[in-house]
């Protein structure tokens, strides 16, 4: 049987529309306009290379057609300005609203940084979408959003208080949303992502996320640090979910499905240690010093949930999600694209020259680990 999202990649090509993804030159942006390029659509691009990168952007244009490329135009803008969203938003069908300040890290030490991005940001695009009268307005939720709530697994409409700076905001992020169906008729889906990783997600600096970073400091035989026992847990999901969650969400006719908010993961936990040693056994054929290679262990760091576990049976009612990728079929893709990518990063990396230990004590991701 065929799945939506199947359906959907074949319908999609004979069906073109334009699409707006803020947050295009980071991490989850960059891998919707690949996936949206290769069905053939018309895709605005909107960031301000905050945190995403140019090289980003190069290595999608070469993963598609030129045919595919020229329907892509970027937009260098700050969501922060309501007129760059305004400009962005012109004709656009679907919104996928990526851009935002991740990590809970960042947010504890710059708390107002993330607030304008995150909320200023948020609300500058749901005014400039509404008023361009866009069909629908899909947007980067959150895991954090379950805060101090204990219980597992998540369900969507269970929710503790928020732990961080980094969860107020999107937390105040679904309450707009929600806000703006029911005041003015707008359409929205809000996506809580678990952990994402895969291509392009950024190994590099104190806010990397534990899969690029722990990958980066095996290739390149670096100590590695696990913060707590490594029995921590986590829904570590695959960009290629993640990818359908979005394009699903954005087209599905299922009215029961819209402004709704759904996690976005796997459904199935990953330990600390049983990560380190996936990612260690994936690349250890391709990386002999990896045969001997141990972790470090550290204290417990400060507001981090201890396990995290997606229900995703809500998406897959009302959305028809069907994850292809396990984490253990996405490490394997991933590590394929680190192996191939890592010693080709741009000269300003600081990759290369991280041998100081200030390099070493954040495995901070996203979310909260
Ligand atoms: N990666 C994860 O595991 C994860 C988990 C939960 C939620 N999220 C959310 O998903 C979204 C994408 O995350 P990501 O991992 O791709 O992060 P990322 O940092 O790689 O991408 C974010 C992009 O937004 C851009 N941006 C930031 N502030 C901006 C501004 N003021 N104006 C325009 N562009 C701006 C950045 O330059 C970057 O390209 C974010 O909203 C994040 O909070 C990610």
């Amino acid at each position: 049987m065929t799945t939506a999202y199947e359906q959907l990649c074949t319908t999609l090509p004979t069906t073109p529309r334009l699409w707006l993804i803020t947050g295009v030159a980071g991490f989850i942006g960059c891998n919707l306009l690949e996936a949206l390029l290769k069905l053939n659509q018309r895709v605005i691009g909107l960031d301000n290379f905050a945190t995403g990168h140019r090289h980003n952007l190069d290595q999608i244009q070469h993963a598609v057609t030129p045919a595919q490329w020229a329907r892509f135009r970027m937009v260098i803008g700050d969501i922060c300005r309501l007129d760059d969203c305004r400009a962005a938003c012109v004709g656009v069908d679907y919104v996928l609203h990526q851009a935002a300040l991740g990590s809970v890290p960042r947010s504890l030490e710059d708390p107002i940084a993330t607030n304008a991005a995150n909320i200023t940001g948020f609300l500058n695009m749901l005014v400039a979408a509404r008023d361009a009268r866009v069909k629908r307005f899909v947007y980067a939720a959150s895991s954090s959003t379950y805060g101090d709530h204990p219980e597992l697994p998540k369900v969507e409409d269970v929710i503790g208080k928020p732990l961080s700076p980094y969860a107020v905001t999107k937390l105040v992020n679904e309450q707009y949303a929600d806000v703006f169906a029911r005041a003015y008729g707008f359409n929205t889906i809000g996506l809580r992502y678990f952990n994402i990783f895969g291509a392009h997600q950024d190994p590099n600096g104190a806010y990397a996320a534990v899969v690029p970073k722990w990958t980066a400091e095996m290739i390149f035989n670096q100590p590695l640090w696990i913060n707590g026992d490594g029995e921590t847990s986590r829904d570590f999901c695959y960009i290629a979910n993640t990818v359908q969650a979005n394009l699903l969400a954005a087209t599905t006719i299922n009215s029961d499905a819209v402004n709704q908010v759904y996690n976005v993961a796997v459904g199935e936990r990953t330990t600390l240690n049983e990560l380190f040693e996936a990612i260690r056994l994936a690349l250890a054929p391709r990386f002999p010093h990896l045969a001997h290679f141990k972790p470090n262990y550290q204290n417990f760091r400060a507001g981090d949930v201890r396990h995290s576990l997606a229900d995703i049976s809500k998406a897959k009612r009302l959305l028809g999600y069907a994850p292809t990728h396990r984490i253990s079929d996405g490490l394997i893709e991933a590590m394929d694209w680190y192996v191939a990518n890592l010693g080709k990063m741009p000269a300003t990396s600081p990759l290369a020259m991280e041998t100081d230990a200030s390099a070493k004590l954040h495995n901070g991701d996203a979310e909260n680990l």
